[in-house]
């Protein structure tokens, strides 16, 4: 502890010393003379890093391994237990690969600034699409492959790519997932139109392509780039330059674009794959997610190739493809150092393998660490994988807009500098992030420092004691790597993370510090839940059902479940009148929910009732009906006249899933 401790206090008190030695790990074009520029005349947060230092990320991903003689090097590998098949490429490979596809997007008029989307699953094209955009200094944007066209639209409209790159289609075990119909679909529903479609034919599902209206078949096109021996050079950004944008769940349904800037992510990366992850160059990393989500951006691909690791881009579940045994597998084959997933593929695998006879099959002694993120990992599940694989398992709490995390346990190269892990806790502080807990002075509950029950606003301040219970904030200056706007939209940028709490970012989750320093997270302050690990809005979901014609009212909120963490629940009221049954409105909800977000939202849990608690305001107290959801104890506020409404919602979550209430209306 005692080395993190004090890395993270000198990254405190002399933030542009700390940063300005962990710049030296980037090969800069022009090396930053301006470390952090504080410009007070800009509302909060008023800082740039590295403001006159230019670079490009691409390069440092790639072409600068090759020029320090590392091209024969693993830099990717691609494990697909869906389609069986495996593929390896080297530093000097993977750079010819990405090389090509730039020339393919150059053809196609794409230059430094211009947006282009990715829509693809886990292939290792998908990483040469972001590394390609990278090297021209546009800014990609990748969306999750199991989005609906609804939701694709909304950041086609919000990003106006010049170039879709997309595959035919994704894989889930059970099916082949058409990517052109959802496509097509939010093409036919955006208002922008994107000229230059570019499709990856994959074998398990090949689509028809019309050239005349701007549809493009990958591997002619890469044939095409070759012949032309198109090779661009990398682009020279500023390091404040935006490197990609990120769509992530807001209160609303309208996703907010998270921009990440190039120079500070790379030193940030470069740190946390050294430090954090004790992993150094030509070691293994294996990252499952998705390369949809932040986790897939800097520790699948980035993170990994800055640092001239090898990185295992993995298309597969953690159980059923074939079976729980399937990361140990990619352990033993490819020399894991280090394995980062999700605490739901954790608990998917220990539920599959409660005695952990699959991983005994494998040999698992290259791994270091274990790394889980996302959501709150059960103590459960963590000391089951640390006995059996006799590694500490880090839990590490971070959010899209940081981008790499707040806090964790480092491991550092040497294991003699390593901190410790803590049950039930996501670590200390990371260096750079000043991780406070903000607590009301003035409401009935300390914790309550937005508003309290009757929405009225409530004074506030940093807690001095530990284990006080607040809304996790983190004081500016956030370090490197961290989102410095998003897309489009600066001003919403201010007022949804720095205006209520002027000086800090808001988290927007709850938790508290204990005495040693080590931060425990509790929960979101907003809607946002967290469903096996993916940030869905509540909100958004209340918007699909609110829709429907027979639905007068709803709620959607977040329900414990064992395996994926959170749940979303929707409480429903209908109108008067309706001829539809309560099964048939269940099932069009789910289906909707399905259709317009993606049926990786889960939601399948939809009770009728008669009536919503509410706020003498009118506000539905959803914290009442999470609270019955889960089990936990609540206090009955005084607008509740009668309780026969609460009563109701206990009734009905007491019914099996998929059942109503018995009431006709
Ligand atoms: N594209 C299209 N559809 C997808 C998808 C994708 N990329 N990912 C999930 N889906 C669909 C699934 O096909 C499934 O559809 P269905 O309801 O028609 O069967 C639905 O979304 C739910 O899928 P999933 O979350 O995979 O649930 P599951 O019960 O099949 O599997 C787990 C459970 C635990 C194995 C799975 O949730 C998992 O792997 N979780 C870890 C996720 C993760 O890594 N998160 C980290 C993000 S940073
Ligand atoms: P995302 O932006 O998708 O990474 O989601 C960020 C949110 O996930 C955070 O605001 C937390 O609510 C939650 N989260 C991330 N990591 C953890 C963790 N280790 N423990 C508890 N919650 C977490």
């Amino acid at each position: 502890m005692a080395h993190q401790q004090s890395l993270h206090a000198t990254s405190l008190s002399n933030p542009s010393q700390f940063w300005a030695e962990q710049a030296n790990s980037v090969t800069w074009f022009k090396r930053p003379t301006s470390i952090l520029k504080v410009d007070r005349d800009l509302p909060a947060p008023h800082y740039t890093w590295f403001a006159d230092g230019e670079l490009n990320t691409c390069f440092n991903a790639l072409d600068r391994h090759v020029l320090n003689g590392r091209g024969s090097r693993t830099a990717l590998v691609y494990d697909s237990p869906v389609t069986n098949s495996k593929l390896q490429f080297t530093y000097a490979q993977l750079l010819e690969h990405v090389q090509v596809l730039a020339g393919v997007l150059s053809q196609h008029g794409v230059k430094k600034g211009d947006t282009v989307l990715i829509y693809m699953p886990m292939v290792p094209e998908a990483a040469m699409a972001m590394l390609a955009c990278a090297r021209l200094g546009a800014v990609h944007s990748v969306v999750f492959g199991g989005f609906a066209a609804k939701e694709l639209a909304k950041r086609i409209d919000d990003c106006n790519p010049s170039v879709v790159l997309f595959a035919s289609c994704g894989i889930e075990p059970s099916r082949v997932i058409p990517y052109k119909p959802l496509l097509d679909e939010a093409l036919s529903l955006s208002k922008h139109v994107v000229p230059i479609r570019i499709c990856l034919q994959r074998p398990q599902c090949r689509v028809r392509l019309d050239a005349n209206r701007g549809e493009y078949d990958w591997e002619d096109e890469v044939k095409r780039s070759r012949r032309a021996n198109l090779k661009p050079e990398c682009v020279v950004v500023k390091s404040g330059d935006p490197l990609y944008l990120l769509y992530t769940s807001g209160s609303t349904g309208v996703p907010k674009g998270v921009v990440r800037d190039n120079g500070g992510y790379a030193v940030a990366l470069i740190w946390s794959m050294n430090n954090i992850f004790g992993v150094g160059p030509g070691e293994t990393m294996f990252t499952s997610s998705d390369i949809g989500w932040v986790l897939g951006h800097s520790f699948i691909v980035y993170g990994p190739l800055l640092n001239g690791c090898t990185t295992v881009m993995y298309e597969g579940k953690p159980v059923g493809t074939p079976d729980a045994g399937a990361y140990w597998r990619i352990i033993q084959d490819y020399r894991v150092k280090v394995l980062f997933t999700a605490p739901t593929a954790a608990r998917a695998i220990k539920r599959e393998d409660p005695h952990g006879e699959l991983t005994r099959t494998y040999n698992t002694s290259s791994l270091r660490n274990m790394y889980l993120a996302g959501e709150r990992s059960d103590p459960d599940t963590l000391q089951h994988f640390q006995a059996l694989l006799k590694v500490p398992i880090r839990d590490n709490y971070w959010q899209t807009e940081t981008g790499w995390p707040i806090t964790v346990a480092c491991a550092f190269h040497d294991p003699s500098k390593s901190t410790p892990t803590q049950l039930g806790s996501a670590g200390p502080p990371t260096p750079g992030y000043d991780v406070k807990v903000l607590i009301s002075t003035s409401g009935k509950h300390k914790h309550e420092v937005d508003h309290d029950d009757s929405h009225n606003h409530v004074e506030w301040q940093e807690a001095t004691e530990p284990d006080v219970m607040g809304t996790l904030a983190l004081k500016l200056p956030l370090p490197p790597g961290c989102f410095p706007t998003l897309w489009k939209n600066h001003s919403g940028y201010l007022k949804s993370y720095f205006s209520k709490f002027p000086g800090y970012f808001d988290l927007t989750d709850a938790g508290y510090l204990s005495s040693n320093g080590y931060l425990n997270i509790m929960s979101r302050t907003d809607d946002i839940i967290n469903t096996a690990g993916h940030r869905l809005s509540t909100g958004s979901m209340e918007e699909v059902v609110a829709a429907h014609h027979d639905v007068a009212e709803c709620a959607v909120i977040g329900g414990q479940d064992k395996l994926k963490g959170e749940i979303p629940i929707g409480f429903v009221v209908l109108k008067h009148g309706t001829v539809h049954s309560n099964n048939e409105i269940i099932n069009q909800l789910v289906a909707a929910i399905r259709k317009q977000i993606g049926p990786f939202a889960c939601f399948d849990r939809v009770f009728i009732v008669h009536r919503l608690p509410k706020t003498r305001s009118g506000k539905i107290l959803r914290r009442i009906l999470r609270a019955i959801y889960n089990g936990s104890p609540y206090d009955v506020p005084a607008t509740i006249d009668d309780e026969s409404v609460l009563q109701e919602i206990k009734d009905a979550v007491r019914q099996p899933k998929g059942s109503v209430l018995s009431a006709k209306l």
